[in-house]
């Protein structure tokens, strides 16, 4: 596991930004796994910056989501698809036809999650996956529970996940109670993966995830038996 630490949010992202973009050149045709939610806003917005400095191309790059709210259709201004539309996809010159994620309108939950197990297998497998933390330690969608998700599956979102993105919603009540997400064996299956956090509210959930017993009650946890983990966190988060 190598370990950034970084002075603030700004830094965080840049130093995130600078990772994925050496991957795409590494690799032009890579495919990354991507991550919506308030800390990879500014890692967007810096790759966004070099794509506009002509230092970027995402011609050839294809991406994979890790989650969807479930009946949220795709231009529902709260889906994950219309924020990674509006955060990164329209900036960039990334084929529309490139970019995937859960079908949170697909009613039929066994359907839905092997046809996105089949969608990752068939881009080869993600080269380099994004991972925000949830302040339960959750990544993707995957709560605390008493086993590691191995697939694509819909979860229920406990209510700290629902208190943490109800600030996104008019009230608490239009918040999803479900959700499509990755599993842990699917998050797992990447051959790197870059974990970004900011900010006091992570502080516990990092050194739980970090340094703490590998266990399904702290999902980030299994991190530590990830052969090729980056974390990038600030100095909020570190504490
Ligand atoms: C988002 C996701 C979640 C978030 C996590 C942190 O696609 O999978 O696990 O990464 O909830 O969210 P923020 O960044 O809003 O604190």
């Amino acid at each position: 596991m190598r370990i950034y630490h970084t002075a603030n949010y700004d830094e965080m992202s840049l130093k995130a930004a600078q990772i994925i973009s050496a991957q795409i050149t590494m690799k032009p045709d890579c495919v990354l796994g991507l991550a919506t939610g308030s800390t990879p806003i500014g890692t967007y917005k810096e790759l966004t910056r070099q794509y506009e400095a002509g230092l970027l191309d995402f011609s050839q790059v294809k991406a994979a989501n890790l989650d969807e709210y479930r009946d949220l259709p795709k231009d529902n201004d709260q889906s994950y698809a219309y924020f990674m539309r509006e955060n990164l996809f329209k900036h960039v010159n990334i084929l529309p036809e490139n970019t995937n994620i859960p079908n949170g309108t697909q009613t039929d939950v066994d359907v839905e999650c092997e046809r996105y197990e089949k969608v990752i297998a068939q881009l080869g497998g993600v080269d380099l996956q994004l991972l925000g933390l949830g302040r339960n330690g959750h990544i993707g969608f995957n709560e605390p529970s008493d086993e590691f998700p191995k697939m694509t599956h819909c979860v229920n979102l406990t209510q700290s996940t629902i208190d943490a993105n109800k600030r996104f919603f008019e009230k608490e009540e239009d918040v999803p109670r479900q959700a499509y997400t990755m599993g842990i064996g699917t998050i797992m299956k990447a051959r790197k993966i870059l974990l970004i956090v900011n900010g006091s509210s992570k502080r516990e959930a990092l050194h739980r995830a970090l340094y703490g017993p590998i266990t399904p009650q702290v999902p980030a946890s299994i991190l530590q038996l990830h052969p090729d983990v980056i974390v990038v966190a600030d100095a909020d988060a570190w504490g």
